[in-house]
């Protein structure tokens, strides 16, 4: 088993009850025909302003929310075909870490049962052994034993986020789905957090599905970073060839809104760009109304991901040079 992750032409479409007076449901597109590769022990950040789709992307291929269109291939099998126990031992394989661990956590659990209740559900171990190896999963993410006996609201942001992400190494995870893993704690907790996230890799090896608005937190972290607008796949490539040279407009609008220390956070057009589905055009780049290299295609044509070379993916008429 090598644990590899393909995602060929996904989507996923939510659909609303009728507003009062209205007779037609209302669909929402939150991910449009998009497609990945993560190989075994890789990090792919998913990077993209608030409501473009990460959290969907990230429970769609973790089977949590139903898949409109597309495969999900975890070393080779389609996972949208399988249901119920045929999918119970990839679901093992595969963990999230929710956007908000205080939430996603029964605030009646002690973090002794919140740790060791996948213990229990995935190999039947016996109490004793569950607390013993509750302790060894809290130490390796840096929380010592103490905290066993707390409840949720009893632990700091950090400590919550900790106990999260040994919850979801109890397992044995092939692969993580980190939602939004440093947000709202601090500078110098961020910075903890994913030294920690890259010691426990390469100690684990497992592979990484990293989602973030956070592109220096990705860039910290991810070999690859997929970056999505309005659910479609804008850009992707090795994370530093992003970096460097940005070759989608929308991606150097994320990366000029990257916070400088000396001068504050600055504003782009990427800030004041979140879409609402209403917006969006329905013919050509999606992009197009924020975009400032608009021509007269981009209103009429959809751009399709074209590869600029090696990995590196764009959709985009007229890609911004790269650098090399
Ligand atoms: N259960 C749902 N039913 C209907 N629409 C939904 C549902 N969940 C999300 N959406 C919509 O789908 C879009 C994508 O949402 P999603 O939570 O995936 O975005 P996100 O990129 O994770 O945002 P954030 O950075 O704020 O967490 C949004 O427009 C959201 O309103
Ligand atoms: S296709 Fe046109 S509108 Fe869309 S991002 Fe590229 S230049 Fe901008
Ligand atoms: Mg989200």
């Amino acid at each position: 088993m090598t644990g590899e992750l393909r995602v060929e032409h996904l989507s996923v479409e939510y659909v609303k009850r009728p507003r009062l007076g209205h007779k037609e449901e209302r669909r929402h597109i939150a991910v449009n025909d998009v497609s990945f590769a993560l190989p075994s022990g890789g990090t792919l950040g998913i990077v993209g302003e608030s409501g473009c789709g990460k959290t969907t992307l990230g429970h769609a291929v973790l089977q949590m929310t139903p898949v409109s269109r597309g495969r999900i291939l975890w070393d080779g099998t389609d996972l949208t075909e399988l249901r119920g126990a045929a999918l119970r031992p990839f679901r093992r394989q595969m963990q999230l870490v929710f956007q908000d661990p205080f939430e996603a956590m029964n605030p009646r659990m002690t973090v002794d049962r919140i740790v060791s209740e996948p213990l229990h559900l995935a190999f039947g171990m016996a109490r004793s052994a569950r607390r013993y190896k509750a302790a060894e999963l809290l130490q390796q993410v840096g929380l010592d034993e103490t905290v066993l006996s707390r409840y949720p609201r009893q632990l700091s942001g950090g400590q919550r986020q900790r106990v999260a992400l040994a919850r979801a190494l109890a397992t044995e995870p092939r692969l993580l789905v980190l939602d939004e893993p440093t947000s709202g704690l601090d500078a110098s907790l961020q910075a903890r957090t994913l030294n920690l996230l890259r010691d426990l890799q390469a100690d684990k090896g497992f592979s990484t599905l990293f989602i973030s608005h956070d592109l220096s937190a990705v860039s910290y972290v991810a070999h690859r970073t997929l970056v999505l607008f309005g659910g479609h796949m804008m850009e992707q490539g090795p994370t530093a060839t992003l970096i460097r040279g940005p070759a989608h407009p929308y991606t150097a609008a994320l990366l000029a809104a990257v916070p400088v220390p000396a001068q504050g956070r600055a504003t782009t057009s990427a800030q004041n760009a979140i879409p609402r589905a209403g917006q969006f055009a329905s013919t050509g780049c999606i992009y197009c109304p924020w975009c400032n290299q608009a021509q007269s295609r981009c209103h009429l044509d959809a751009p399709i991901a074209t590869a600029l070379g090696g990995e590196h993916l764009v959709a985009c008429h007229y890609p911004l040079p790269g650098k090399p």
